[in-house]
């Protein structure tokens, strides 16, 4: 019942990510691709995510390649997160099916945007392929990591999903869209991406706080805390392998060897990129701040600070050394 004139509050915020999903839809082919391929000459991911300029010994060549090879396991990385986005989406529709119609609208679009990005995450992994030497991979299945974040808790679903979806704008706006001679493709990609993001991560917020309504006392939330720290373990899980894989691809293409100080020194700077990308920049977000310290207590954070501590020196060297000066 609660929950219930709560969604019911909220109506004219679900109804605000309807009026603008609608303006901003796009189409992969007509919008997007346009009939364009990749051109490597231009970098993909720039320094401020991909963490390359953190490499000096790089020569320009090999400095852009390591952009291109994290940018595809970006836009795989996001392909891959859709999938148990758009589930998880579907299944809190059930709770708006006889109830606010705009919510479910609005839960609606999100799970079909989400189901268009997931092509258009394919599209760009197929042209991809067409350029780049044979020997990347991405092995990472979308369905058993779905199955795996899908066991836990919604509220711990839920703070992931936003976490991801804020880090996705973060990333466009500060380093995707400011970033000097980007591949053209690349850029317009996360553009359209981005403009479908910003309405998810307001439903994020939305059916999160549904969600925490829900709990009824403290100890249900000191399970959901548990979930969303298993959630992150997962995560880290899965980044410490695909930047094995890439930083291996990388080191193999560029006919350096797969191991010494400077193979050392690629394979960490990759996992350092890919924990800054998908886990350290969203959990620094203000706005996912504030969110998660809204719903969970001082020592519910402590634990989630306690956790995220081994992965928190994961931020750019540049933005470390600004952070000292005004210090
Ligand atoms: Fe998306
Ligand atoms: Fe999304």
């Amino acid at each position: 019942m609660q929950t219930h004139t709560a969604t019911a509050l909220n109506s004219p915020r679900y109804a605000k990510t309807i009026e603008v999903s609608k303006r901003v839809r796009w189409d992969i082919d007509h919008d997007v691709i346009r009939g364009r391929n990749f051109d490597l000459a231009h970098p993909f991911l720039p320094d401020g995510l991909s963490l390359a300029d953190e490499l000096p010994f790089l020569s320009p060549s090999e400095h852009r390649f390591l952009s291109q090879v994290q940018g595809r396991t970006y836009a795989n990385m996001f392909g891959l997160v859709e999938r148990f986005i758009g589930a998880k989406m579907l299944e809190l529709s059930r709770d708006h099916w006889l109830g606010d119609q705009t919510a479910l609208e609005a839960i609606v679009r999100v799970t079909d945007e989400e189901l268009k990005h997931q092509e258009l995450f394919r599209r760009i992994e197929l042209l991809v392929a067409a350029h780049m030497p044979a020997g990347y991979r991405f092995d990472v299945s979308p369905n058993d990591v779905a199955a795996f974040v899908l066991g836990k808790c919604t509220w711990a679903v839920l703070a992931l999903t936003c976490h991801i979806e804020l880090f996705s704008q973060a990333h466009y706006r500060a380093s995707i869209d400011t970033a000097p001679d980007l591949s053209p493709l690349f850029k317009d990609v996360f553009l359209f991406h981005w403009r479908e993001e910003s309405q998810h991560a307001v439903i994020d917020e939305l059916e999160w706080e549904r969600e925490d309504a829900k709990l009824e006392n403290d100890a249900q939330r000191d399970a959901a805390v548990d979930d969303l720290i298993a959630l992150v373990v997962g995560v880290d899980g899965i980044l410490q392998a695909q930047a094995k894989a890439d930083a291996g691809y990388f080191l193999q293409v560029c006919g350096m060897a797969q191991e010494g100080a400077r193979a050392e020194q690629v394979n960490a700077t990759v996992l350092k990129a890919y924990r800054w990308q998908y886990i350290v920049s969203g959990a620094l977000e203000p706005r996912f701040q504030q969110m998660l310290g809204k719903l969970v207590s001082g020592t519910q954070m402590e634990r989630i600070q306690t956790a995220l501590a081994p992965l928190t020196y994961a931020v750019p060297a540049r933005a470390q050394a600004m952070s000292a000066m005004v210090q």
